[in-house]
């Protein structure tokens, strides 16, 4: 995937949920990150029964990508076909997206309905803490 498509990277995200480890939320998660050089990297989210050691789709995207070298991130999608309108990522994983993406970054989301939510890291995260301390 070497341009942007935002469409076909939200059905990466669709096909990711899939592999959602949800057992007690029964909440599936996808998430598709599009990598500078044009690599896309899925995530879901794996849920652990102590609670809170689950980590949420895009983190998982996140990391997969991070570990096999890849530090820059030019478009995210996520899909979260257990619910019908769009649902956003949280806000840990908004920080940690904030570290590998531009601010005028795209991010879109959606549920199983119709309507999907177009934005951006920057607007989901506008007061990027600590970001001078990034590169
Ligand atoms: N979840 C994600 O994977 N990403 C989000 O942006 C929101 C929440 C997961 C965590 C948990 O497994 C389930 O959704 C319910 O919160």
């Amino acid at each position: 995937m070497s341009s942007i498509n935002l469409d076909q990277l939200f059905q990466e995200a669709l096909k990711a949920a899939e592999g959602a480890y949800a057992p007690y939320s029964k909440f599936r998660v996808g998430a598709a990150l599009l990598s500078e050089d044009g690599t896309l990297f899925t995530g879901c989210n794996i849920e652990n029964r102590s609670y809170g050691l689950t980590v949420c789709a895009e983190r998982t995207a996140v990391f997969k990508a991070v570990s096999q070298g890849h530090r820059r991130f030019i478009a995210l999608a996520v899909s979260t076909p257990d619910s019908e309108p769009p649902v956003g990522p949280c806000g840990a994983c908004r920080q940690v997206l904030s570290e590998f993406m531009a601010g005028d970054a795209p991010v879109r989301f959606g549920g199983s309905g119709p309507e999907r939510v177009d934005t951006t890291i920057g607007a989901l995260y506008p007061f990027d803490s600590l970001h001078e301390l990034r590169d």
